[in-house]
This record gives C-alpha cells, sequence and structure tokens, in this order.
C-alpha cells in the first residue's frame, strides 16, 4: 500500500509579533524568518517521519529547490514533483505571543499543476493506495475523480475553505480532516456532532474527523464515535500542528492501527510540534513520538 500526497509547497515568511496587524495598523516585527512549508509538504514530511512510504506530487518554482531537497531529505519521494517557471508558492505568517498564527497564502507554482501532470502521476497508483489532499493546488476536482476511478481511498483536508471546494465530489472521500471552524463551514452546523449527521446523510461513504484544539479530537464513521484527549503542552508555535496530526494519523491508518491509537500517536505528534517553532521544521520523529506517549493513558 503506497500514499501519494497530491499537494501544496511553500516558503513561509514568518514573523513574530506582539499581537496581529490591525487594520490601518503599521507594525513592527521582533523577528523574521523564511521557512520551509505549505500544507501538502509539511503533511508529506509527517507521513515520512511517522513511517509511510511517501511520494509527493505538485509544482516547484522559482526559488523553491530547497523545498524539494528537503522533502527528499526527509525521505519522501520526490519523482512526480514538476518544475514551473512561476514564482514559488508562498505565505506571510504571523506568530503571536501566544503562539497562534494568521496566515496570508499565494498560490503561485502550486496553482501550476496540469491535467496531463495529474493522470500521469495518478496511473502510477492504485486500488486501496491512498491520496492526501489539500485545498492549496488546483485541479482538485479532477484530482479526486481520477483517483476515485482508480480505487484510491482519499482523504482530504479542505484547507483553506473557500468556495472552489463545492466543485469537489465529496461523496468520492474516504476521510475529511477538518478544524471545528471547517467542520461548521461544510455543514452549517458548529457542534461537531451534528456536522457529523448532517455530512454522512449527504455523504454515506464519508469518515470524519474533527480536531478541536486544546479539547483534543473526534472521529465520526459509521462504528461509533472515537474521542482522544489533547496532551497539554506550552505553545511556542502552533504553524503546522494540524498538518503533523494529518500525517501521523494517516501514516497509523495504514499500518491498520486501531483508530484511537492513530487519534491518539497523531495528538502527541501535534503536541510536540507545536513547542517549536516553524512549520515542516517542527515536525517531530516517530521515535519521539513513541517514547513521549509511553506510559501514558
Ligand atoms: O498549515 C501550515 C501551513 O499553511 C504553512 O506552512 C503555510 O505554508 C500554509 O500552507
Amino acid at each position: 500500500m503506497k500514499v501519494l500526497n497530491f499537494g501544496s509547497l511553500n516558503l513561509d515568511y514568518v514573523y513574530r509579533v506582539e499581537h496581529f496587524v490591525q487594520p490601518g495598523e503599521t507594525l513592527s516585527a521582533m523577528s523574521q524568518a523564511v521557512n520551509p512549508g505549505g500544507k501538502g509538504l509539511n503533511q508529506s514530511i509527517a507521513l515520512a517521519k511517522a513511517g509511510a512510504v511517501v511520494s509527493h506530487a505538485g509544482c516547484l518554482g522559482l526559488g523553491g529547490e530547497a523545498l524539494g531537497e528537503l522533502l527528499q531529505k526527509s525521505g519522501v519521494d520526490t519523482g512526480f514533483l514538476h518544475f514551473t517557471d512561476s514564482i514559488q508558492g508562498n505565505a506571510v505568517i504571523q506568530v503571536n505571543a501566544e503562539g497562534q498564527n494568521c496566515i496570508l497564502l499565494f498560490g503561485g507554482s502550486n496553482h501550476c499543476v496540469t491535467d496531463t501532470q495529474v493522470t500521469e502521476t495518478l496511473a502510477h497508483f492504485a486500488e486501496g493506495d491512498y491520496l492526501v489532499l489539500q485545498n492549496e493546488i488546483n485541479h482538485l476536482p479532477l484530482i479526486v475523480d481520477e483517483a476515485y476511478r482508480r480505487g484510491m481511498k482519499i482523504v482530504l483536508n479542505p484547507s483553506p475553505y473557500n468556495e472552489k471546494l463545492r466543485a469537489v465530489d465529496f461523496g468520492k472521500l474516504h476521510w475529511l480532516l477538518v478544524n471545528e471552524v471547517e467542520a461548521a463551514q461544510l455543514s452549517g452546523s458548529k457542534e461537531p456532532e451534528a456536522a457529523w449527521r448532517k455530512l454522512h446523510e449527504q455523504y454515506p461513504r464519508l469518515n470524519l474527523l474533527v480536531t478541536l484544539g486544546s479539547e483534543g479530537s473526534v472521529a465520526f464513521t459509521v462504528k461509533g464515535t472515537v474521542r482522544q484527549a489533547a496532551f497539554p503542552v506550552k505553545a511556542v508555535d502552533t504553524t503546522a500542528a494540524g498538518d503533523t496530526f494529518t500525517g501521523y494519523f494517516i501514516a497509523g491508518l495504514m499500518e491498520g492501527r486501531s483508530l484511537q491509537d492513530c487519534m491518539r500517536r497523531a495528538s502527541m505528534a501535534s503536541a510536540i510540534s507545536v513547542t517549536r517553532t516553524g512549520a515542516a521544521t517542527s515536525i517531530p520523529e516517530r521515535e519521539e513520538v513513541e517514547k513521549a506517549l509511553e506510559g501514558r493513558t
């Protein structure tokens, strides 16, 4: 069983601030850094660190060479990466004193995926293989349709949430991984249980996982509901916490672990990641996650 992540790669321009800049305000940042990121890249690295054999497909642009090198160094297969002469996808990220972030995205190279690239890449994958997607690249509806036709298990993290998602057939998804806000945006219900009921009625094949920040996470499937508490830590930077959770969660599913175990491992990996700065650079190794889980319920 293989996993393909068709996803974004970003250069993250990160600014530490006392508070998020307000409309009309000019604010001096306390520090600045350029880090590897992008929900796609972060999730591929989390998958690899969690022990999965993962390929990353997507588009690198001008200035993004180091992102491909980092994926390779992290053990991710980069054979399906294409090169474009567009500017590399990027993000401007403010991180405040509490470690919370706000993110401004520019698609750039991430929006240069071609339909030929989609069909040629997916031809290398078959029934039972996993496909991981976020909403930072173009051609999402085509990728979902092609992967479904091939019998792949499609996991979508519909982030950032926007109108373009309406063109995606959610009935073809295996798992939907969302935070509380996205769950409400997709279903119209603020309460995760009610969101699940609505989504399940509409898309009976779909499994739903909702991350709830310091409240942990909850998964809904036809077999029942599984809850996992968060592991409390002092947050330094929450960027990529959700991506870390996603990578570890899917790697757990691929290993055939119980849902509770997948969520527990993902929750610990994500807790460790928020104690470190940066996105991809904050993702812990599998051994570290397992050691931290020893003796804990
Ligand atoms: O989830 C965090 C990521 O969101 C950042 O690395 C940024 O690039 C945006 O894609």
